[in-house]
């Protein structure tokens, strides 16, 4: 069965296509400036994945309601009572329907109580219903608040414990979170940190910006690209889009969105005298508003059961994958890792990117959803590691050691650390600023030095220079220091030095 959405074009204009199947067990971050272009991102997702795959649609400005007249979602207002909506959302997960959250017209606390319920139910539905669904989440970070909000805080509490279980507990039942948000921000961590696939927009916030190079494992230099994106412009990562940044222009929608950018027009002439006063203060008719776009809005609770009860469940998405006994594959997980830590670079990427390599590599051996999650993989990596040296021998210990220490040093550090370490293991010189640029991906050994003074300042290292002016690079918890050289020399020395690695 088909698995693949088209979501627009690549930067070589070929199709991007992002991995319907994949999706649902790995989850997807939108994060872009307002205006960019999530709205209508998350619009073409659904459009496209819509007869394929089950979608709730958490709808905060009623946007979404549009799809109800093409696709047949079913738009539950969400101005009804808390038992009342949990009723129709453990339905909406028996009958497999579609449905649209319109939080629009609440104020603030009763939509976050209103998608929390909801959520929550569906959170808890029975077992035989855990068929996989789409939530996507607009404007996310109003239910996920990084810190205290115009919410109250008992509501604020409700809703960001619902967000919680749907992106990290919600794989296993079947529901599969996708969220956008104006603020990465804003945007509580633990909730961002649970997607795999990420669809970056134009961000102009330095702190922004920041927040996404940590979750892409990207160098925040690189990060910048995200300050010259277009409207409808995004960067693509993760196991169910790419593997590399992919940039993507996202395609055309079939519905309407409710809002769209403000154009110019021409001011309505009012140049004859008094005329701009008198239709301000002169008494009579309000003028009536513009008819907005159809809903499709349920009288009663009743109305939705019976719209959820009639509607067609769309077909499933999974592909049956190959039948697999317990030991088969925790064999199949044991090689991917094996793999991965033979490859001399691996050592030196941030653990979020070898995840994200890992979860590929499952995927093309068709493992399924049920793989480790990051913090399971980092232990597997751990223990592979250790594995793979002789405790008999000194240097070997020590190495395992370092590795287990390194696993507390900041992820963006992780690699100089083992770099470094590894020099200092082998009783070799440390590597010089060159090089320790040139490992986390710079030309510039201004920043190895900016490096290296943080990694003391928080207490890894210790940089000592002795009376000819070279340094050392002491690991007090270790107690090992590297060789001795001037932090200058890119010669010979420092690159045999890291050869040897
Ligand atoms: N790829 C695209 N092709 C054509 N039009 C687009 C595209 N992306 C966005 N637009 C248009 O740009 C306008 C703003 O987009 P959209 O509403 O999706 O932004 P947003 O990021 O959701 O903003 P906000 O955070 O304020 O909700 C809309 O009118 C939308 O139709
Ligand atoms: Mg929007």
């Amino acid at each position: 069965m088909r698995s693949d959405i088209d979501i627009g074009l690549t930067g070589a204009n070929a199709s991007a296509l992002v991995d319907l199947e994949e999706l649902l067990a790995t989850r997807l971050l939108v994060q872009g400036n307002s205006g960019s272009g999530k709205s209508h991102l998350l619009r073409r997702l659904l459009e496209q994945s819509a007869g394929l795959v089950q979608q709730v649609v958490i709808d905060p400005e009623g946007d979404f309601v549009t799809l109800a007249d093409r696709y047949g979602h079913v738009v539950v207002d969400a101005a009804q009572s808390e038992s009342e909506l949990a009723s129709i959302a453990t339905r909406v997960r028996q009958h497999r329907v579609s449905v649209v959250l319109d939080l629009e017209g609440l104020e603030v606390d009763g939509q976050l109580r209103g998608a929390a319920t909801f959520l929550n139910a569906l959170f808890e539905a029975d077992r035989d219903f855990w068929y996989p669904v789409l939530v996507v989440v607009d404007e996310a970070q109003l239910f996920a608040p990084a810190a205290a909000a115009d919410a109250s805080d008992d509501a604020r509490r409700l809703s960001l414990a619902a967000m919680t279980n749907l992106m990290c507990r919600g794989r296993k039942r079947g529901l599969a979170g996708v969220i956008a948000t104006q603020r990465l921000a804003k945007l509580a961590k633990n909730v961002a940190a649970e997607a795999s696939n990420f669809l970056m927009g134009r961000t102009f916030l330095d702190i922004d910006m920041a927040r996404a190079a940590d979750l892409l494992g990207m160098e925040r230099r690189q990060a910048e690209m995200f300050r010259d994106l277009q409207r409808g412009s995004f960067v693509g990562l993760g196991p169910a889009i790419s593997r590399r940044p992919l940039p993507v222009r996202i395609g055309p929608v079939l519905t309407a969105d409710r809002g769209g950018a403000p154009k110019l027009l021409p001011l309505p002439d009012s140049s004859e005298d008094g005329a701009a006063h008198d239709l301000i203060f002169a008494p009579g008719e309000l003028p009536m508003p513009a008819e907005r776009p159809r809903r499709v809005r349920a009288e009663n609770t009743d109305d939705v059961f019976e719209r959820i009860e009639r509607a067609a469940p769309p077909a499933y998405v999974a592909a049956p994958a190959p039948e697999l006994s317990d030991e088969e594959r925790e064999a199949a997980i044991d090689d991917i890792v094996l793999q991965m830590i033979a490859d001399p670079a691996a050592i030196f990427q941030p653990a979020g990117t070898l995840h994200r390599d890992f979860q590929v590599r499952c995927r093309i051996r068709r493992l399924g959803p049920s793989i480790p999650d990051a913090t399971a993989f980092r232990r597997r990596i751990t223990v592979a590691r250790a594995r793979m040296t002789h405790p008999e021998s000194e240097q070997e210990e020590l190495w395992t050691r370092a590795i287990g220490i390194s696993e507390r040093v900041p992820e963006d550090m992780q690699g100089v650390f083992l770099l470094l370490a590894r020099a200092a293991v082998a009783e070799k010189v440390c590597p010089s600023d060159d090089e320790i640029a040139r490992f986390f991906g710079s030309h510039s050994p201004g920043r190895a030095r900016r490096l290296l003074n943080h990694m003391e300042q928080i207490g890894t290292i210790v940089c000592r220079t002795d009376f000819q002016g070279c340094r050392i690079i002491a690991f007090p918890e270790l107690e090992i220091e590297t060789a001795a050289v001037h932090p200058k020399l890119a010669d010979a020395n420092a690159t045999q030095a890291v050869e040897a690695l």
